[in-house]
């Protein structure tokens, strides 16, 4: 179930009741005994009673490792469900949305299909960053009319880059380019060749005290954190208040 990006109070009333009811709070870690982003946006919802169950999922390039870690949390969560417990599995933003939660549900499927599920979706860190900064006087839209919107990781090349913002452009598609944070010196140097740095916007560590809503222009060129997106409008619909 999604947590939302941040902010404890974006989480949904089903995934509060469902946190309430379960037994056993499982969560995805990168390492051993590291905290977890979910459980700590999910912290004041957990009760000191409620057994906590660590999933390592890490983050790492080779598939073995990855592919043996989604079938230990499967089998873990179904040996939980197994044995009479009320299992939740916390996911950071949406549950459905480059969401680790969603390996685990595949790996479920594949091991232990009889495993019940109920999926519950939350905020998305995209659609957090346009509510946060619309909050801050700069109204920021997703997508309106027949526009488009693209949700995906940000490019490994300013090559790939420039054909997505070609792409993007002639399809009216507002992009939402998440994994920024290490690309962003080339990705601001790009965007401000083709003249559009002033129509996008930097999020970062939306929902969180130190959250930062910026034009990306207003954000220097160092390596951002792992929890920053960009926004990218090149144009806007003609009719409009
Ligand atoms: C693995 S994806 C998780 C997406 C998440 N499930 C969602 O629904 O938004 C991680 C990426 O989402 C973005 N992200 C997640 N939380 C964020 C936040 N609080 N502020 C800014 N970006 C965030 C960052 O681009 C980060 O690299």
């Amino acid at each position: 179930m999604g947590v939302g990006p941040g902010d404890p109070e974006l989480i949904t009333v089903a995934a509060q009741r469902a946190i309430e009811a379960a037994t056993v709070v499982a969560y995805p870690v990168a390492q051993p005994e590291a905290e977890g982003m979910a459980a700590r946006i999910a912290e004041p919802w957990i009760a000191p009673g409620q057994r906590r169950l660590p999933l390592l999922f890490p983050m790492v390039v080779e598939a073995e490792p990855r592919r043996l870690a989604w079938h230990a949390a499967a089998d873990a969560l179904a040996s939980e469900v197994a044995a009479g417990q009320r299992v939740v599995l916390l996911c950071e933003g949406d549950s459905s949305l480059y969401a680790s939660c969603s390996y685990a549900l595949l790996a479920l499927a594949q091991r232990h299909p009889t495993c019940p599920v109920r999926v519950i979706p939350g905020i998305s860190a995209a659609a957090a960053a346009a509510a946060a900064a619309s909050s801050q006087g700069m109204v920021w839209p997703l997508a309106l009319q027949q526009e488009a919107l693209l949700i995906r990781p940000t490019p490994e090349t300013p090559e790939q880059l420039e054909q997505l913002l070609d792409h993007a452009a002639t399809t009216a598609t507002v992009l939402a380019l998440l994994k920024l944070g290490r690309r962003w010196p080339w990705v601001r140097a790009c965007l401000e060749a083709r003249g559009v740095l002033e129509q996008a916007l930097f999020a970062q560590r939306v929902g969180w005290p130190d959250q930062l809503l910026a034009p990306a222009a207003a954000v220097a060129a160092g390596e951002q954190p792992y929890f920053s997106l960009l926004l990218v409008r090149q144009s806007w619909p003609e009719v409009l208040p």
